[in-house]
């Protein structure tokens, strides 16, 4: 089969799609006849390789794709030939109730091989149905951001409706996830982000309220239109440039939720601020099977859509890497093998 690869880490240029040995499955897993994938700022980070992770090379990438059951091993009990799914890459111990809290969790394509590619061996547990209407971009698109974005604001930061809300970075995968769940539980929903154009799209989707952050400072504004107050919640995954603007950002007794630190993870922690101001710093990765599948079902019943910002043959997934790195666009990159196109 074909696969995205690269035996080494580094720049885009390391990035090959060719030949890869046929995967072979295990009695728990399923071999999927991949339609499509889809790529998360992840799968930069893995290309340029991340401390503590030592890949087997070649490595091939990929934490989201969907497409057609072909095979099944003889302990799977949950699907047949010819069933439609899409990926959730995470995998703990199912028998945990949060299987995301597992000492040894750990996602596909970050840590073990990915999906990128024309067919990939799944456990069975990793698998989600994707209902006949739903079209392979969508199925792709979906189950990482909206299960991450899912987690963060409904299960660990316990949104509730009429809440005021700050989603950062509100044109990425995640972002643009977590404007829709925001809205979707009754928030008021402000967003930021780098250009008018991506601020459009952000309104679009459920945003109330948008700040350009390249052109003013986030936290001041937000001091403005919420009366001085500040708003419950923020929602960053950027990190070190712009904690400290989250930090003002939040009312008394506020919570910031974090997945992720785009630009670094050693902001000034900003304790004073912290203790005088009573707020909660809040952590969330991924979700559970179930959390997903609600999420998901959401996705699924035309609640939440995820936007394409561009699909491309797989055979171009130094450009889809290219899009995410240069931050081009809204929404998420989608990648299709290319004997399907
Ligand atoms: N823990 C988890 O389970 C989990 C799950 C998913 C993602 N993550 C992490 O969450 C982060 C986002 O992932 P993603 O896939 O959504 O990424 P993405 O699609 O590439 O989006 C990145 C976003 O970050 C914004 N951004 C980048 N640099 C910025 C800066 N200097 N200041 C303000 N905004 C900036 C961009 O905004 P503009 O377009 O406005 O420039 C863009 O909206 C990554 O760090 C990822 O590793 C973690």
């Amino acid at each position: 089969m074909d696969a995205v690869q690269f035996a080494e880490h580094g720049d885009r240029e390391v990035i090959e799609y060719g030949e890869f040995p046929d995967p072979e499955i295990e009695s728990d897993e399923v071999l999927v006849d991949v339609k499509a994938g889809a790529l998360n700022h992840l799968d930069i980070w893995t290309r340029k390789g991340l401390p503590g992770i030592d890949l087997e090379m070649p490595h091939v990438p990929g934490s989201d794709c969907a497409g057609v059951v072909s095979e099944i091993g003889e302990d799977v009990t949950r699907f047949e030939e010819g069933d439609r799914v899409a990926l959730l890459a995470g995998v703990g111990d199912e028998r945990m109730d949060d299987p995301t809290l597992d000492l040894r969790f750990h996602i596909i394509g970050e840590h073990v091989r990915g999906v990128h590619s024309e067919y990939a061996a799944i456990p069975e547990a990793n698998l989600v149905s994707v209902p006949e209407h739903v079209e392979w971009e969508t199925a792709a698109a979906a189950p990482l951001v909206f299960q991450t974005a899912w987690r963060m604001l409904i299960e660990r930061g316990e949104l509730q409706a009429g809440e005021d809300v700050l989603v950062l970075g509100a044109s990425g995968g995640v972002g643009h996830a977590a404007v829709q769940v925001a809205a979707h539980a009754g928030a008021t929903v402000y967003a930021t982000a780098s250009s008018d154009e991506k601020l459009e799209y952000a309104e679009g989707i459920g945003a109330d309220e948008t700040i350009n952050y390249a052109e003013a400072e986030f936290g001041s504004e937000i001091k403005s239109l919420t009366d001085g107050r500040g708003v419950d919640m923020v929602v960053d995954h950027i990190g070190e440039a712009t904690w400290d603007e989250s930090l003002k950002s939040l009312a008394k007794g506020g919570r910031i939720v974090t997945c992720g630190a785009t630009t670094g993870p050693n902001p000034d922690a900003g304790l004073n601020r912290m203790f005088w101001n009573q707020l909660s710093v809040i952590g969330s990765t991924m979700a559970t099977p179930e959390q997903a599948e609600t999420a998901l079902s959401l996705v699924w019943d035309g609640t939440f859509e995820p936007k394409i910002r561009e699909t491309l043959p797989m055979s171009e997934a130094a450009r889809a890497h290219e899009i995410i790195e240069e931050r081009e666009g809204f929404g998420k990159v989608v990648v299709v093998p290319d004997s399907e196109l």
